[in-house]
């Protein structure tokens, strides 16, 4: 390192993607509209194609080189295949600011590693992020390492609120929680195609039930948000008993979707003794 914490200071806010692929374009959108500006941001990728195209469409810097990236950022996000981390660190160590954070985006590189493949001043973070940040609605978990300050651990957090909520957890957590936070839009997205497969299947027009559902969703959540009792309270709202609401519901339990769910996200309860 050969830099003074003065520089890694001014470069808190500057944040080096290395990777280009569907996280980093959702975190580098929802980042931009929140307010970062698009020439504190640095992207890479192997291919120069990708590095170009994710620049050309969110005005960034982009290059292929991950070292050079990453001596620019007081935030170096690790966007990255978890088998190709270890050897893009060894690319990166000794180009990093004094008092840079690198935070690894991949799921099952552990804190301890990256640490020690950090060098002494630079701290580690793992976060696990999910792409409705391009919309600036992410949820990002995020596990500040012991080699993080406090204001380090606050400088990521504050880069990951620009677009969206940040929920700090136990390390271990992330193996519990990730299914549920960035692996829950595929869920929610699916049933989405669905419910518009569903109206398409009735003659209803694609975009209209596109529209409808969307709408749905959204006042869903905002439901969900606004009112703190019980899901199956506020369900059993939309569903009068002999309704054609609670009628669907039991066709959906006859396929056992709601099992499949949880069973999908992390496998059945335990049995009872
Ligand atoms: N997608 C999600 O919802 C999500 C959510 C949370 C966490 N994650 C984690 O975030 C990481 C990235 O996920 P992703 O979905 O963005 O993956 P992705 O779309 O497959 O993109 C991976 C990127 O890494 C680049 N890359 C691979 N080796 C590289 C190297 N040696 N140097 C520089 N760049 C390299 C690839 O470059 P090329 O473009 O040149 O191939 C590509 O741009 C993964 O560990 C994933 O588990 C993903």
């Amino acid at each position: 390192m050969n830099r003074s914490v003065e520089d890694a200071d001014s470069a808190r806010e500057k944040v080096a993607f290395l990777g280009a692929g569907a996280v980093s374009e959702a975190l580098i959108a929802g980042a931009l509209a929140g307010g970062l500006d698009p020439g504190d941001v640095w992207v890479t990728a192997r291919s120069q194609e990708h590095v170009d195209a994710l620049s050309a469409a969110h005005g960034v810097r982009g290059t292929t080189d991950n070292a050079a990236a990453a001596a620019q950022a007081g935030i170096v996000v690790l966007a990255l295949p978890a088998a190709v981390v270890a050897g893009v660190l060894e690319e990166v160590a000794g180009r990093l600011r004094e008092g840079a954070v690198v935070v690894s985006l991949a799921d099952g590189v552990p804190l301890a590693e990256l640490e020690q493949r950090l060098p002494e001043g630079v701290g580690a973070a793992r976060a696990m992020p999910s792409l409705t940040a391009q919309a600036g609605e992410g949820l990002t978990l995020l596990t500040p390492g012991a080699s993080c300050s406090a204001a380090q651990a606050d400088a990521v957090g504050g880069f990951f609120e620009r677009s969206g909520k940040v929920v700090r957890v136990a390390e271990e957590q992330h193996a519990v929680l990730g299914p549920l936070s960035s692996g829950g839009p595929a869920f929610v997205l699916h049933l989405a195609e669905a419910m518009i497969e569903a109206g398409a299947v009735r003659g209803v027009p694609r975009d209209l039930a596109r529209e409808l559902v969307t709408q749905v969703l959204t006042g869903s959540a905002a439901w969900l948000r606004a009112d703190s009792r019980e899901v199956a309270i506020l369900r059993e709202k939309v569903c009068a008993p002999g309704g054609a609401g609670i009628r669907r519901i039991a066709a959906l339990d006859r396929y056992a979707v709601r099992a499949a769910v949880v069973s999908a996200l992390g496998g059945a309860p335990p049995e009872l003794p």
